[in-house]
């Protein structure tokens, strides 16, 4: 794994700052945009991920729709893939989900939760978001951007705390 080009943390004290963390991300993503999301159970990735999804124009409706796919395509402004890895195991696994196509068409943004099952399933360019828990409903957010959009993306995202 090559060395992230920018790292930049921020503390949430609330669920509705991530949230706002996460529309903020959704109003500057772009199609070919990957950000890959890292935390255990509960931590609040699918949480900032519903703020992004607000963020892109996504309506309310389409995010709430529960599903057991893998990967979860939403149009809003751009067409999101919200990708959740948890219960894959291996690379091939990818492949019968569809995920990869998505991806590869470039024609949306992608959120994939629990990139850290399958690493390689991010391309060579992304921003990787790890999420920890703090005590009570603090959350501590590192971004680390592998690249110069990525590095672009996170600097807009994470100004001087909002
Ligand atoms: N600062 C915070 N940011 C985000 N979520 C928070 C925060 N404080 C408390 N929470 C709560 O933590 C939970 C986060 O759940 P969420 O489903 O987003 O986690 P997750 O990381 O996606 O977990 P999983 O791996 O199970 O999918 C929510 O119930 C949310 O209300
Ligand atoms: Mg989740």
């Amino acid at each position: 794994m090559s060395t992230a080009t920018r790292v930049k943390s921020v503390r949430m004290s609330s669920p509705e700052e991530t949230h706002a963390l996460g529309v903020r991300l959704g109003g500057l993503l772009r199609p070919g945009d990957f950000v890959g999301l890292i935390g255990d159970l509960g931590a609040g990735k699918t949480h900032l991920v519903r703020g992004v999804a607000e963020g892109a124009e996504v309506p309310r409706s389409e995010v709430a729709s529960p599903t057991f796919a893998i990967v979860y395509p939403y149009s809003g402004r751009i067409p999101l893939y919200h990708a959740d890895l948890y219960r894959l195991t291996s690379y091939d696994d990818l492949y019968s989900t569809g995920f990869l196509d998505m991806v590869e068409t470039g024609d949306g943004a992608s959120l994939v939760e629990w990139l850290d099952r399958i690493p390689a399933a991010a391309p060579r360019e992304h921003l990787r978001v790890t999420l920890k828990h703090g005590s009570g409903d603090v959350r501590e957010l590192t971004a680390e951007a592998f690249g110069e959009r990525p590095a672009e993306l996170l600097e807009a995202w994470l100004l001087p705390k909002c």
